[in-house]
């Protein structure tokens, strides 16, 4: 992949800083950064991309950047600029929700499938099952390339701030995302396989000039809580949202796909993951999410803001889509069906 084409001045700073074609003024930077309002954090197209750049040479790199440059001070330092900015506004906008996990009662794990269950976000794996077109699906699917074609990368970053039964569960949940020992069986590889038979190109960031700035915000969030130890509670109450929102609506999808006539193997990635995140969730929300706490009864507060960074998130991608697609009343159709997630 090569460094994506920027979207305004913080991308465009980030790019050249990273091309070695000009040195990053920090001041000038975060004088850019302050300026985007903070209610605009999460939908800026050009921070957003911007953090995406930054993050991305910890992962696969760009081709056309020295792989030293994954820890150039000044980059650090503007990379740790924004995710201040997005870390703030993501706990400004799941305040009540963490405040009213902290006040339920119950076991860590239950709290966290009745805070899931609670969620009433708009419902894109509903209307792909029922109401999308073919090109509304192909359109799903390239927005997630970004996440699905490095699927759970982000959090393998956090195995070793873990020990114990946490560290155990999510080894076993990563070895499954990380195709069990066979490399066909990668998701990420099946989702590749997917969107190659999609007519998409399946090749990790072929899409990231294309994609959504809130595409970018859930890429970054994850990202953001688990290349931080600090974060490590979150990261996990992340992930455990993430593989209790995914299991019915992988499964509304693969109907979807099927119902538009796309190849079997586009369908085949989120039928592997009807059952696959039915144990995930278990294992992520009870013995890593709930074991982490016993561990360290202070980081409960941080795994319940993950569960609700990663609702709120999801939320705004999907209205995002659902919006894009203009489908008012078929939204409305939808919307009593449960919380969902497709497929992680
Ligand atoms: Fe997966
Ligand atoms: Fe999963």
């Amino acid at each position: 992949m090569l460094c994506p084409r920027d979207r305004g001045p913080l991308s465009a700073m980030v790019r050249l800083a990273l091309l070695g074609t000009e040195d990053l003024d920090l001041e000038r930077f975060t004088r850019l950064a302050d300026d985007v309002p903070a209610e605009g954090v999460l939908t800026d197209a050009d921070l957003q991309l911007a953090l995406w750049t930054l993050y991305e040479p910890h992962y696969g790199g760009f081709e056309d950047v020295p792989a030293d440059r994954e820890w150039d001070p000044r980059l650090l330092a503007a990379r740790g600029v924004l995710e201040r900015r997005v870390e703030a506004e993501l706990r400004r906008r799941t305040g009540d929700a963490v405040a009213a996990g902290l006040a339920a009662e119950g076991p860590l794990g239950e709290r966290i499938f009745d805070v899931v269950a609670a969620d009433d976000g708009p419902k894109v794996a509903a209307y792909l099952h029922r109401h999308a077109t073919s090109e509304q699906v192909v359109d799903f699917l390239r927005e997630r390339t970004i996440f699905h074609l490095k699927e759970s990368d982000p959090q393998a970053f956090v195995l070793p701030r873990l020990q114990g039964a946490p560290k155990a569960a999510l080894a076993e949940l990563l070895y499954d995302e990380f195709g069990g020992g066979r490399p066909s069986r990668l998701h990420a590889s099946m989702f590749a396989d997917g969107v190659a038979a999609a007519g998409l190109d399946p090749r990790y960031g072929a899409y990231v000039d294309d994609v959504s700035a809130t595409t970018l915000a859930v890429n970054n969030a994850m990202s953001l809580l688990c290349l931080h130890r600090r974060l490590r509670g979150a990261a996990m109450g992340h992930l455990a949202a993430f593989e209790a929102t995914s299991s019915v609506p992988s499964r509304k999808i693969a109907a979807g796909i099927r119902r538009v006539g796309l190849p079997e193997v586009v369908a085949a990635y989120f039928d592997e993951h009807v059952e696959a995140d039915a144990v995930h969730e278990q294992l992520a929300a009870r013995t890593i999410c709930g074991g982490l706490v016993e561990q360290d009864p202070g980081l409960e507060e941080d795994v319940l803001l993950g569960v609700a960074v990663c609702l709120h998130l999801d939320a705004v991608a999907g209205a995002e889509l659902l919006d894009r697609w203009n489908h008012g009343p078929a939204v409305a159709a939808v919307a009593a069906d449960g919380p969902e997630r497709v497929a992680s």
